[in-house]
């Protein structure tokens, strides 16, 4: 089997699809900083109204939002398949004689409840305190629970994509979107199987598979994904993930910023505050957490983090609990320019190719090189004369 570099496990893997492409200047990538997220669903019901209202689709959430640790559209999606990888260990490398990805088929019941979990919380209700998280001094609540928005990842290393023995999946050259051609697609549901996430899913009605298209409307015309655009809490970040330091104008335009873009800064800068979904799969998944930081950061790290023993030096701390420590701390008290960044979240509807943040300011630029953000990043603050507020 053909081997890869993963940089998320930081180390080669296999993967079973010999014409996969290599980096791109343009791939589509997301952030969410799931501290804002209320789990409102407002992104849930803003995709199955755009992409599946239709036949055969009513079960087909290609958002959802669970309640972590107890939540789970289907039902123990992660766990199920967790379990069965050894130490180090891709779905890829699993894969039993004849396969090329290990899956899992979530059965019909376990597909019917999407709020399954909503709102439930882990731990007991403390008898005489409630613990105030702070990361800062190593506290944590002993009751939490967080919201875990979930989508497709458009992987760099698709299973969906492997899995396909019709090769009716594919990864755009332009920007790394993965879509399924229904034209191709004979209902083999290797994808449904194949997939960790579990995004791809099979539509009795037509007889055929469908997968997230990552708004790829949108995306062509400079748009960030319906998703993105109707988050009531601002919690989400669309763009250009590929976009590093050293790339050159948007567009050529002198007048727009140079360099990195900003999913590209909270994902792979050195402050590393945005955390892949369980990396340890071997897919390379493209939408990164920004973590909690009231939750216990064991959890978090078998969540977001490869969670082996070999620590990498591109990674804060001496161990991966260590850096979630780190990265919760630097999330909760962000730095001047994390803060920048922070206020580019559901700014604008428009596509942020590149920013800047300069003093107390905040810009950003779409692909064509045209201003679409310029705000404070600090708001003046007045405090009124005259008569104080009681609770008299
Ligand atoms: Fe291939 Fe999935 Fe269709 S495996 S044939 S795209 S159901």
């Amino acid at each position: 089997m053909p081997e890869v570099y993963n940089p998320q496990l930081g180390r080669k893997q296999s993967y079973p699809y010999e014409h996969r492409q290599e980096e791109r200047d343009w791939h589509w990538g997301m952030v969410i900083n799931t501290n804002r997220c209320i789990n409102c669903n407002t992104c849930s019901f803003a995709c199955k109204s755009t992409w599946t209202s239709g036949k055969g689709e009513e079960y087909m959430w290609w958002m959802n939002v669970e309640t972590e640790p107890y939540g789970g559209y289907p039902m123990g999606w992660d766990m199920r398949l967790l379990d069965d990888l050894g130490p180090e260990e891709t779905i890829f490398e699993a894969a039993e004689q004849g396969e090329k990805v290990k899956g899992y088929v979530a059965q019909k019941e376990e597909w019917e409840y999407p709020a399954l979990g909503d709102d439930s919380v882990h731990g007991e209700y403390p008898e005489d305190e409630v613990v105030e998280s702070d990361p800062e001094k190593g506290k944590y609540h002993d009751i939490w629970q967080f919201y875990l928005p979930r989508l497709c990842n458009h992987c760099k290393n698709p299973a969906c994509l492997a899995a396909c023995p019709r090769k009716a999946i594919y990864k755009r050259s332009e920007d790394g979107i993965v879509l399924l051609d229904q034209e191709r697609c004979r209902g083999y549901r290797k994808c449904v199987k194949a997939c960790p996430y579990h995004k791809p899913m099979y539509n009795p009605e037509t007889g055929v598979s469908e997968k997230p298209v990552g708004c790829f409307p949108r995306i062509e015309e400079g748009n960030v994904p319906r998703c993105v655009s109707s988050c009531i809490g601002k919690t989400r970040l669309h763009g250009n993930i590929n976009r590093g330091p050293n790339s050159g104008h948007p567009n050529g335009k002198k007048s727009a910023a140079k360099g990195r873009s900003p999913v590209n800064y909270l994902a792979q800068s050195d402050e590393k505050v945005a955390l892949p979904l369980y990396p340890q799969f071997g897919t390379r998944p493209q939408v990164f957490y920004m973590p909690p930081y009231h939750v216990p950061p064991e959890f978090l790290t078998q969540m977001f983090t490869p969670n082996t023993d070999q620590k990498r030096n591109d990674w804060p701390g001496s161990t991966y609990e260590e850096s979630v420590k780190i990265i919760q701390k630097r999330v909760r008290n962000p730095s001047h320019h994390l803060l920048g960044v922070l206020q580019l979240f559901g700014a604008t509807t428009r596509l942020i190719e590149t920013y800047t943040v300069k003093e107390n300011k905040v810009k950003g630029w779409d692909r064509k090189g045209n201003k679409v953000v310029d705000m404070p990043i600090e708001e003046d603050l007045e405090v009124r004369e005259g008569e104080k507020w009681t609770n008299q």
